[in-house]
């Protein structure tokens, strides 16, 4: 996590910084720096909290420099504090670095550094990695890009870093390996940053570095990119940007998770532009069709995700396994790593991340490919680790997802994840043609159905969250396919209200959970009408019957569970493979206004952050 931004060019370094830094801090916000390059030496100032402390703590800099580097946090190694903030600088002052990642190995590196007299200040590992690179600089007499690149030889880890040395002030030497690194090139004059949102406004070129890639970057110079193994020459990839400024901006909402809510008609339509042509009876993929002996002859489909991500995977297990008749297994990809797996070559292994970067995710993917599986990625972030090691995939088109809480995302996985199971399923033969095209035309309706909860919604979810928002637990139960909604509704409370939250099948309820109801505990029920209707019906019952409040999400003409419930959001109908993303908006809603009545920081919850490059 954390984000990294640079400057080096003929504008002031600041602001660019600055507004970068707030672009990137959903990646992390515990605690900010930044250090402007002078002809004098650095000029340094970070704090605990976020970037607009970091501005006020700045206000006696010097704002006219052209070089500088900056940082936003979420503390690895060292708790939130000044000290720990980054950038940090080699005991001889010279060089100075901003970090995104972990180094594995720092204790024995700052031991050994320590046996030579290096003293530390504070409990990171980044201030090792730069007093190491300052070794090898004094040691071997070194330039900064060869004392860099000997230093992340050594190192073992995962890392995004910029590097100065204020004796080359016009240099910044920047290396990348499992954290992800973007370079803007403008008109002599280039940028730096975790992502191109900080320098989306001044150019639309692009190079992302490759992990295990550096570059040097000198003002008048082209960018020199090398591996940081053998120091071979790496020729310049460079992309022009699709993202837009409108995309990364709040655009009159109060916050982005609001407006990603809001944005979802039109994410879900562009996950399927292009894709399902429901006149033509096809769903064209290419990842899927280029490649289909690997999906149509595999043996098990295996897909590893984290949180929300995981939850989309756990639908598409039903989709899949409904439509196309393959057998699905759904782990999370921390677990999965861990646990020998047995993967086989008839395998194919589906990660599902928003963001392409989580370490997790990556590194079971990366187990899969060894143990020779055909591996396909579904993400957001074009060009993204995930992106690039896949053998194939599909990426979601939710664009920018900003709010640390996953939204848009989420109905974009469950998108194409059905685009995926109706193709598989009309392929292989599981799907009639009468199926096939009853289902497409019905998943072409769900972004005017999405749009029609939004309005129906507004006045209803907040008067609702009003009710129960000083509760301190809640639960949320469904059945088959919403059964996965009822844990992704849970886990969207408790990341950003603070609330205990869990997620069951609704007939798990009288394992033990029910031991849990009182009037005390709310409990919110997905009983949409194709989704084991009765059954959930006796649930209600058995809830209701031990005092809890029940909020229910029905479907238009409900009755019985509205006569039932205290509270009753309407959705309309779908088929019950779709429900899941019609259902998932009125949760997002319910925890976003709980979460904005409790006064809660909505876009940037406590402890967390948006892209989880560490393990
Ligand atoms: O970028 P990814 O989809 O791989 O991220 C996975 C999870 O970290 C992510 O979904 C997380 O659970 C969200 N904060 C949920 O809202």
């Amino acid at each position: 996590m954390c984000g990294i931004v640079g400057y080096i060019g003929h504008r002031e370094a600041y602001p660019i910084i600055i507004n970068g830094l707030k672009r990137l801090e959903y990646r992390g916000y515990d605690s900010a720096g930044l250090v402007l390059s002078t002809e004098q030496g650095f000029q340094l100032a970070k704090t605990r909290g976020k970037v607009v402390d970091l501005e006020e703590k700045s206000s006696d800099l010097d704002k006219t420099p052209n070089i500088g580097i900056g940082h936003t946090r979420w503390a690895t190694h060292g708790v939130p504090n000044d000290v720990n903030s980054h950038p940090h600088l080699s005991n001889n002052g010279r060089l100075v670095l901003v970090h995104n990642g972990i180094i594995e190995n720092y204790e024995s590196i700052k031991k050994l550094l320590t046996d030579k007299g290096y003293v530390f200040h504070s409990d990171t590992d980044t201030e090792v990695l730069v007093n190491f690179i300052q070794l090898f600089q004094e040691e071997q007499n070194l330039s900064l890009a060869e004392a860099v690149r000997v230093a992340l030889n050594e190192v073992i880890g995962a890392y995004a870093i910029a590097v100065l040395d204020n004796q080359d002030p016009e240099t910044v030497v920047v290396g990348r390996l499992g954290s992800p690194l973007a370079i803007g090139i403008g008109d002599n004059e280039f940028f730096v940053a975790s992502d191109a949102s900080p320098f989306i406004e001044f150019t639309k070129d692009a190079v992302y570095l490759e992990d295990g890639d550096m570059a040097t970057i000198r003002l008048g110079e082209k960018v020199d990119v090398r591996t940081i193994q053998n120091n071979e020459p790496v020729s310049l990839d460079i992309q022009e940007l699709q993202l837009n400024i409108e995309a990364i901006e709040k655009g009159g909402f109060e916050h982005f998770m609001l407006k990603e809510i809001y944005e979802q008609p039109r994410s879900i339509r562009d996950t399927m532009r292009g894709r399902l042509l429901v006149d033509e009876g096809i769903i064209k993929m290419a990842g899927i069709w280029d490649h289909q002996e690997k999906f149509l002859n595999a043996k098990r489909i295996i897909i590893v995700a984290c949180g929300t991500s995981y939850h989309a995977g756990l639908v598409a297990e039903y989709m899949i396994e409904d439509f196309a008749r393959i057998p699905v297994e759904v782990e999370y990809a921390s677990e999965f790593r861990y646990r020998n797996p047995i993967i086989k070559k008839s395998d194919v292994v589906i990660a599902i991340s928003q963001s392409g970067e989580t370490a997790d995710t990556l590194a079971a993917l990366k187990l899969a490919k060894e143990k020779g599986a055909f591996i396909f990625g579904i993400n957001n972030v074009v060009g993204s680790s995930i992106a690039r090691i896949t053998d194939a995939g599909a990426y979601t088109h939710a664009g920018p997802e900003i709010g640390v809480a996953s939204t848009k995302a989420f109905t974009a996985q469950l998108t194409i994840l059905a685009l995926i199971a109706l193709k598989l399923g009309k392929h292989n033969g599981q799907l009639s043609a009468a199926q096939f095209n009853l289902l497409t035309n019905e998943l072409e309706r769900i972004p005017d159905l999405v749009q029609q909860i939004l309005e129906n919604c507004e006045g209803v979810v907040d008067k609702i969250a009003e009710k129960y928002k000083d509760n301190s637990n809640a639960i949320y139960l469904g059945r088959g396919y919403n059964y996965p909604s009822a844990l992704e509704g849970a886990l969207k409370l408790k990341e950003i209200s603070y609330i205990h939250a869990e997620g069951y099948p609704a007939a798990e309820m009288k394992h033990g959970p029910i031991a849990l109801l009182d009037e005390n505990m709310p409990v919110i029920v997905i009983a949409t009408k194709k989704g084991y209707y009765e059954k959930v019906v006796s649930n209600i019952q058995e809830i209701k019957s031990r005092s809890a409040k029940v909020i229910a999400i029905v479907n238009e003409g409900d009755e019985q569970v509205s006569a039932m419930a205290d509270d009753v959001i309407v959705i309309p109908e779908t088929a019950e493979e779709f429900s899941p993303i019609l259902t998932a908006i009125p949760l997002q809603l319910l925890s976003y206004w709980i979460a904005v009545k409790l006064d809660k920081n909505v876009d940037q919850p406590r402890n967390l952050a948006k892209s989880v490059t560490v393990e």
